[in-house]
């Protein structure tokens, strides 16, 4: 049985042992973020063992120069990476002299709790120091939703004996380097920075970009809860920024340090008013003090868990789990700010750059069109829109032309960012996910404004694209896709891989079908577009050839969709035959051999049956999914949730449980053994996607709301809410029945387990 290495509970995160070694794995778990600055969870003071100090803004990124070992014609200059900005949480502590280390002490009781709730994270440490001094230490902190900019912490020193002397040092450490980063050089300089008595200030200038950001931080010092008046020293330190206070404390006496600070960026702010904007922020939260900020963050956070939160009842290994990602999707990405989007790390780590991938369209958007205004799925569409331009650049790159548009595998501002060739160049079928997102938004909004005047345009350039890639086989008489990478990025270079050519097939009919829903629907609008995109009956029936005669490489013995042309050559061992010691294999293996092997990393053709279920029978579903699962590794985090769907749909809720369990306990339960590079933020969607389309079976199709719903059998029921088509609905699925009731909005005929049924208040 796997043990938990967190307490389990319905709302908090615990972590009661300590390990000094494996506080970096901590971080990942304890980061905390409002959706615009984040932070891992680093502790405060120092700390000599192994730890990945990260504060990150989103939005503010590096233009890290390509390192390629051999340059190949079309990739791109640079990797966007979010930058790991100068630590304003840093608060420097000596006790009788000695520098508080916490790998140096004996740690007598250890106690951290992330209050997801709430959205604070609270530490509490009895210990002795080297000199057998023992000492108290309490730090509670949050980053405020309501004040974007600004972080909190409430640090607390308790000692227990007389006449010992602390010495603290709020600052700012601006000796923090990105970890990935490809010529080990800086990602930002400091211009200026300040420090007087109580504030700090360092501006700095993100290299080779136009982004500056300040950091800050303003400090009280408060004795047995008594604000005092302390002295403050300069002190000598090219790193640290901030002023040092001397203390003398008594037996029980307590210490508090309460820091506000953060970043202003000029993504947002004007350079110029950098200090006008902290001056106030940071004053105005002083003067709230600590109790008031954290009962008004607490508020935020009650109106997010009111639109987001899911309930479960009999299970609290699955509650905890899912609030878990629920909490971290929160705090990556709250859709305030149409220029920003989430990394599949969020502020978590650095690994993938902080920056976009088919991520947000096939695991995020789900989430947020469910639990937030859909203003929020339409800014990260209108995203993919305003970097349509770039996506038609990005195609011309490689060679296709006539208004074909490939999005990047990964972005910032639309332009490419990612460098294998093998993916670069092959895993094109990301274009499809962007296609995917705005069906679905379409679907669940009706918003028909988007799809004329934006959406449809998308999906032209890429109905173009596939057009582009084709090729005609005279040997099979049939249309090809050659030299790609499916979702599966443990084979490359394949030809005919099925979910491609599958999604080829159906961007282009969809683009048809949408085209003509135009049509009915506005004939004026339609020949705008029509004139617009210079389209034609020529182009338009090419397209309608490709649907017809695509290649869908498929075995008649097996009954299932063959992954790619030659896959069944391989050595069909199931993956349960890889010795326990040898997984993950990516860790373990050479690349060679991982792609000579059978093994998937991630649903491929599944992926497929994910996106295009209503196109196959159950049945084909099941001779499928059979074959396939058992190759499936599930070394990428966006695996297990397509399957826990997947396995609902065929009704083997078993099963559908276990890959729940593994997608929302991914990180808490540390399945793939990386928890120290940062949490799966966009898998954590693929979560909320396990429940609501896989348990609850929630579709929008053919205009009309569907839910099919089962129930896990240690569940003793699960609720949610959803925005569907103008309607905030409630729903809850208990073993016996399910109740849907409508909270805002008209009423709604809806199918429930087959039978159409009306909602009404
Ligand atoms: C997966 C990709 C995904 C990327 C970022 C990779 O491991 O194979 O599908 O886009 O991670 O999450």
């Amino acid at each position: 049985m796997l043990k938990h290495k967190y307490v389990l509970d319905p709302w908090s995160i615990i972590e009661n042992q300590y390990d000094s070694s494996n506080m970096i794995d901590s971080e990942s778990i304890f980061s905390l973020g409002n959706g615009k600055i984040g932070q891992r969870g680093n502790f405060e003071e120092d700390f000599s063992n192994n730890q990945t100090i990260g504060n990150y803004i989103s939005g503010i990124y590096y233009r890290d120069k390509t390192k390629v070992g051999w340059w190949k014609k079309g990739y791109p200059e640079y990797f966007a990476k979010m930058v790991n900005c100068p630590n304003w949480n840093k608060i420097r502590i000596s006790i009788n002299n000695t520098l508080l280390d916490l790998n140096k002490c004996e740690v007598l009781s250890y106690n951290r709790e992330l209050n997801m709730k709430e959205g604070w994270c609270e530490r509490k440490v009895l210990l002795k120091n080297d000199k057998s001094e023992k000492i108290e230490i309490q730090s509670k902190k949050f980053i405020s939703i309501k004040r974007e900019n600004l972080g909190v912490i409430n640090y607390k020193i308790k000692v227990f004996e007389n006449n010992v002397k602390v010495e603290v040092l709020p600052c700012i450490d601006v000796n923090i380097r990105n970890n990935d980063s490809n010529w080990n050089e800086p990602f930002l300089e400091t211009i200026e920075s300040l420090s007087k008595n109580n504030l700090g200030i360092v501006k700095s200038n993100i290299i080779n970009s136009n982004f500056e950001i300040s950091t800050f931080f303003k400090t009280e010092y408060l004795i047995n809860n008594k604000k005092i008046n302390s002295s403050y020293s300069q002190i000598e330190s090219k790193h640290l920024i901030g002023c040092k206070s001397k203390f003398l404390l008594n037996t029980d006496d307590e210490l508090t340090i309460f820091k506000v600070g953060g970043y202003v960026n000029s993504n947002d702010s004007n350079k110029n008013e950098f200090n006008n904007i902290i001056e106030k922020e940071s004053e105005n939260a002083l003067k709230t003090g600590f109790n008031e900020l954290c009962k008004e963050n607490i508020d935020e956070w009650s109106k997010v868990w009111e639109h987001s939160d899911v309930i479960i009842e009999g299970d609290i290994k699955s509650q905890q789990a899912i609030r878990f990602n629920i909490f971290h999707l929160n705090q990556t990405f709250n859709g305030n700010d149409p220029k920003l989007n989430i990394g599949p790390k969020g502020f978590t780590g650095e690994k993938y750059g902080g920056v976009t991938y088919w991520d947000t369209e096939a695991f995020c958007v789900p989430f947020y069109l469910g639990t937030k205004h859909s203003s929020v799925a339409k800014n990260l569409l209108n995203q993919r829109y305003n970097q349509l331009d770039n996506a038609i650049k990005n195609a011309k790159n490689i060679g296709l032309n006539h208004g074909a548009a490939l999005y990047p595998m990964v972005t910032v501002n639309g332009e490419e960012c990612h460098n294998e060739w093998e993916i670069t160049f092959e895993e094109i079928h990301r274009n499809a996910a962007i296609a995917q997102a705005i069906k679905k938004y379409i679907n669940f909004t009706n918003d028909h404004n988007f799809l004329d005047d934006e959406g449809i345009k998308i999906l032209i350039a890429i109905s173009r694209f596939w057009k582009e890639r084709v090729n005609y086989s005279k040997v099979l008489n049939k249309y090809v896709i050659l030299g790609v990478t499916g979702p599966n990025e443990y084979e490359n270079n394949v030809d005919n891989n099925w979910y491609t050519n599958y999604s080829a097939k159906w961007c282009l009919d969809y683009t048809i079908n949408q085209l003509s829903e135009i049509g009915n629907r506005n004939v004026k609008k339609h020949e705008s577009i029509i004139k617009e995109n210079n389209l034609n009956n020529k182009e338009i029936s090419n397209w309608k050839k490709i649907i017809k005669n695509i290649h869908l490489p498929y075995s008649k013995d097996l009954n299932i969709f063959i992954q790619n042309d030659g896959f069944l050559n391989k050595d069909l061992q199931p993956a349960n035959k890889i010795p326990h010691n040898q997984r993950p294999i990516n860790q373990n293996w050479s690349w060679d051999r991982i792609l000579r092997s059978p093994y998937i990393k991630q649903a491929d053709v599944l992926q497929g049956f994910y996106f295009f279920e209503d196109h196959f029978t159950k049945k084909e579903l099941q001779s499928n999914f059979d074959f396939y699962e058992q190759f499936t590794v599930h070394e990428s985090s966006l695996s297990a949730c397509v399957h826990s769907v997947l396995a609902s749909s065929i009704n083997d809720i078993e099963k559908a449980y276990e890959y729940f369990v593994r997608a929302s306990r991914l990180d808490l339960d540390d399945y793939n053994k990386e928890i120290k590079q940062g949490l799966h933020i966009t898998s954590m969607g693929g979560s909320w996607m396990s429940i609501v389309e896989g348990f609850a079976g929630v579709r929008v199709s053919n205009g009309k709301l569907s839910l099919n719903t089962k129930i896990p059998n240690n569940w003793e029921s699960y609720s949610f809410k959803l925005n569907v088509k103008n309607r905030k609905l409630s729903v809850l699925i208990t073993k016996q029945e399910t109740k849907i009731k409508l909270l805002q909005g008209k009423e709604i005929d809806i199918i429930l387990n087959n039978t159409e049924i009306t909602i009404n208040q």
